[in-house]
């Protein structure tokens, strides 16, 4: 890692598939990220376990995880790439942020809230404390910026709390991360219903993308997506939502902004515009889909990336629990 250079941490855990809006969330912009940053991407399994997951099924998919960070550019040996429980000093950070947590404050997040309601039979301890194993994550690598969409802001915020908290009451151990925030495609919705966030879980299947989709599905799903009776292709998300999603997807996924969008289908049906969307959305998924696939047979070479990558990771993170543990007062030998 080189000196200079700010550290950025993001990390998405191994659950469901990913849909292309968690895809324009957070790993599509990491290939560039690392030109800029020095980066540390996470498979957050040990977040994951905050509601059940089927074992075989969830050691699968943290190495396709792991999989796809590589097919969508992620370069091991410029990046640290590693699955979050290979480094111990997660779980151990997050005692003791435990300890300068308030209970009250945690009961009040959005998220635990809505997942409260979501697995009413399984309100487990680690679905509460989910915040402050965040707040671990970042804090072990004295972190200088997060990549956050909307959802995860809170969860930024809180970290931030914890850390100034521990410093103040000790002196000056963490870093105190600033969010990253992104300007285009920042909230990509549902295509059945324009007004709600696309979703892994949403109602009507044909209203999300997955990554892992073919491209007959992906083409199918744009086609039927959900716009208005004006027939006009232009970008106003209060009156035309389900427009304005595909020209912010089409944007994204081209590289171009939302004006150039506009322009490039002035005068053009909403037809031939959710098919250029969708073959567009194909096109660009083709490739990572490919090449996921071809790592996946090569799982030698993802082990020992993400061998290396804990080892990198875990030695950043050590230096920073032996402050921490020094700092608390814990007895050393
Ligand atoms: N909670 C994040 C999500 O579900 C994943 C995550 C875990 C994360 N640790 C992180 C993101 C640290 C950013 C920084 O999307």
């Amino acid at each position: 890692m080189e000196e200079n250079r700010k550290v950025l941490y993001s990390g998405v855990q191994p659950t469901n598939n990913l849909t292309i809006g968690n895809y324009i969330g957070t790993i599509k912009s990491w290939r560039s990220l690392q030109e800029d940053y020095d980066c540390i991407f996470a498979v957050s399994n040990m977040h994951a376990i905050t509601v059940r997951q089927e074992p075989a099924e969830f050691r699968r998919k943290t190495l396709s995880l792991a999989a796809l960070f590589l097919a969508c550019g992620v370069e091991p040996e410029k990046s640290i790439v590693y699955v979050q429980s290979h480094v111990p000093a997660h779980a151990e950070l997050c005692w003791a942020l435990n300890t300068f947590t308030y209970v009250g404050e945690m009961e009040r997040m959005t998220q635990f809230k809505d997942k409260s309601a979501k697995h009413a039979d399984n309100i487990n301890m680690g679905l509460m404390d989910y915040p402050v194993l965040m707040a671990a994550d970042i804090l072990l690598y004295q972190t200088d910026v997060v990549p956050v969409g909307a959802d995860q802001r809170q969860h930024l915020e809180i970290a931030r709390d914890i850390a100034q908290r521990f410093n103040n009451v000790f002196t000056p151990t963490f870093k105190v991360p600033e969010g990253l925030f992104r300007k285009v495609g920042a909230k990509i919705s549902d295509l059945q219903e324009p007004t709600k966030k696309m979703s892994k879980s949403a109602e009507n299947p044909n209203g999300a993308v997955f990554l892992t989709d073919d491209r007959d599905t992906v083409i199918r799903k744009f086609k039927r997506a959900v716009t208005d009776s004006d027939a006009e292709i232009r970008y106003e998300p209060e009156s035309k939502a389900g427009v304005s999603n595909l020209i912010s997807i089409y944007s994204v996924f081209a590289e171009k902004s939302i004006e150039e969008t506009e322009r490039e289908f002035c005068g053009k049906g909403y037809g031939d515009f959710k098919l250029a969307v969708g073959e567009l959305v194909a096109d660009k998924l083709a490739p990572i889909q490919a090449e996921r696939e071809r790592l996946l047979k090569d799982k030698e070479y993802i082990e020992s990336a993400l061998k290396t990558g804990a080892e990198r990771a875990a030695k950043i993170a050590n230096r920073t629990l032996a402050k921490v543990y020094k700092k608390i007062g814990f007895y050393q030998l």
